[in-house]
């Protein structure tokens, strides 16, 4: 895939992550420490290093072995956090999960929704995958409005499900699957075209 591939909306921009990113991200997972830690995967078998420099090794490497695609999020020309497709896999699962963050600073101005919906679409679109499938801890209200701005649809709790800040958490499971959004989730967002879904929690 070339280097200049991206997908743009407005200000926002995703690009696939490369080396010459390791000190912005560094530079923004250090000043968002409190901001990240609550949501933050670790794992309960190895010391966790703050190693940004293995994590963008290892999120390559994915991308080489076609599991991932790792994204950074640019505002208006800044890395601001990251988009992260995972588990990505073909023929009769045809499956991913997504995961994310962005600073503390661009917080509330919608990138995070626009972020996921443009790669969404793109991987409905063009990799041909069928559903796309995000988990999120029922704390996590913030993340909790991205998928219901975006009407992914609610799919019950994974108990225990992730590591997350020392702990396995339980997590929220959402999907969507292609057919649901034949012309597009951002497309169907910005034309306020989202059903009303019931969601866990938000839902009062
Ligand atoms: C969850 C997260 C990615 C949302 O990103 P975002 O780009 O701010 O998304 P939005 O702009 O759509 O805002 C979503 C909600 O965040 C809340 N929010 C807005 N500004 C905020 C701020 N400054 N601080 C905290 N929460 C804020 C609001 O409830 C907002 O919903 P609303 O638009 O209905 O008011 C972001 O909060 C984040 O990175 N959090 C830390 C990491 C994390 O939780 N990752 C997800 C794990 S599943």
């Amino acid at each position: 895939m070339a280097m200049s591939f991206a997908l743009t909306h407005n200000d926002i921009k995703l690009r696939l992550v490369r080396m010459k990113d390791v000190k912005a991200l560094e530079h923004a997972l250090l000043a968002n420490r409190a901001w990240l830690r609550p949501w933050e995967a670790t794992n309960p078998y190895a010391p966790n290093a703050f190693d940004v420099r293995g994590m963008v090794r290892s999120l390559l490497r994915s991308a080489d072995e076609q599991s991932g695609m790792p994204f950074v999020i640019e505002y208006q020309g800044k890395v601001v956090g990251q988009l992260n497709v995972a588990n990505i896999l073909h023929g009769s699962v045809s499956s991913c999960v997504l995961g994310y963050w962005v600073t503390a600073e661009v917080a509330g101005k919608g990138v995070t929704p626009t972020s996921v919906a443009l790669v969404s679409d793109y991987l409905f679109k063009v990799l041909g995958l069928h559903r796309i499938e995000i988990d999120i801890r029922p704390e996590n209200e913030p993340s909790l409005r991205v998928v219901q701005k975006l009407g992914f649809r609610y799919e019950g709790l994974k108990q225990r499900y992730i590591h997350i800040n020392g702990a396995w958490r339980d997590h929220y499971v959402f999907a969507l699957t292609h057919e649901e959004v034949p012309n597009g989730i951002l497309n169907r967002w910005l034309r306020g075209e989202v059903p009303a879904l019931i969601y866990p929690k938000l839902a009062e």
